[in-house]
């Protein structure tokens, strides 16, 4: 959709005061740019039509000085517990099998982070995913084993499968072809990364995944480094589309380590854009959208096709943005 809507200065983000602190810790490692701005402003970023609502629950956190971690959480899940959309938590696509499951991840201003994968019948698995990271030692749990600590950790089952989804999937099934659409909805994965005003970063990724995908399979969004990457030095990145073109370049993970080498949070994702479409001979059905956020609140945006876009808030604006792309359809 090439929509861009507007709606700047209200209150309720008119409150925030910038942050001009040296939180970040080693920043005689990692000097700013000559031209960079260099006030620490809170920001938000999120992808997809489906980031204004999850911004507005995160910038609430963000503004009444929590933490960019609470911050991501709380937005996503917003996205997660809406049963009107088909790619991310209940009501997401399920697989060929019927049987929907999901992926997700976070990770701190610490490089601590949680993921999750292959999980069922848990309708905010980035809150299982935190937990991951907070209660046990271990970085992610899939499948049965997932669910199990969700259980122990007194989240409740909850069938994910609504009817409208299981609707979709029965027609589906007439033709049974295996070709997963990515990004029909424009919306897929919702990806986060916030900016609070101690001057730390965090993200957060969910999704239901590729409509109708084999069973079992994982794309991008739970995978540290692919579908997310938080460098507190440097910056945050978080990628949406098809997984498999993500984690072959491990996406998020470069456009981080690319901010690190001076370029832009708007360069670093062009270049991961540009390095996804010179490893893939034939792009027809690979969409990417990359957002990549720096640690003064900086932010850039890039995809291989138009269509793209996502949400951001700031002190003065709560806005959804087009990204900038490589081809049109
Ligand atoms: N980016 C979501 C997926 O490929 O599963």
């Amino acid at each position: 959709m090439k929509t861009r809507r507007n709606f700047i200065k209200s209150s309720a983000f008119g409150a925030m005061g910038v942050i001009t602190t040296s939180a970040c810790s080693s920043e005689k490692n990692n000097p700013p740019r000559a031209t960079e701005n260099l006030v620490r402003k809170p920001t938000v970023i999120s992808t997809w039509n489906h980031g204004m609502q999850s911004n507005e629950a995160s910038w609430k956190i963000i503004e009444s000085n929590g933490t960019a971690l609470d911050a991501v959480e709380s937005g996503v899940r917003v996205v997660e517990s809406d049963p009107t959309g088909h790619s991310v938590g209940i009501g997401g696509a399920p697989d060929r099998d019927g049987k929907v499951t999901l992926d997700a991840c976070i990770m701190n201003h610490q490089n601590k982070c949680g993921a999750v994968a292959f999980l069922e019948n848990i309708e905010n698995p980035v809150t299982v995913a935190r937990k991951v990271m907070e209660e046990t030692p271990h970085v992610m749990l899939v499948g049965e084993g997932a669910y199990r600590f969700a259980r122990e950790q007194g989240i409740p089952h909850q069938n994910l499968l609504t009817a409208e989804s299981e609707k979709m999937w029965k027609e589906w099934l007439k033709t049974s072809q295996y070709e997963p659409e990515i990004n029909v909805e424009n919306h897929d994965t919702i990806g986060a990364l916030a900016l609070d005003r101690f001057g730390n970063l965090a993200g957060a990724c969910t999704t239901s995944g590729m409509a109708y995908k084999m069973r079992g399979r994982v794309g991008d969004s739970p995978i540290i480094g692919a579908g997310l990457f938080v460098d507190n030095e440097v910056g945050a990145a978080c990628a949406t589309g098809l997984g498999e073109a993500i984690v072959r370049v491990a996406g998020s993970a470069v456009a981080v380590e690319l901010m690190r080498a001076g370029k832009s949070p708007q360069d670093a994702c062009e270049e991961v854009i540009n390095r996804i479409m010179e490893k893939h001979d034939d792009l027809e059905n690979i969409q990417v959208g990359l957002l990549a956020l720096d640690k003064f609140g900086n932010v850039g945006a890039h995809s291989i096709y138009e269509n793209f876009n996502y949400a951001l808030t700031r002190q003065d604006r709560h806005e959804l943005v087009d990204s900038p792309f490589k081809i049109s359809y």
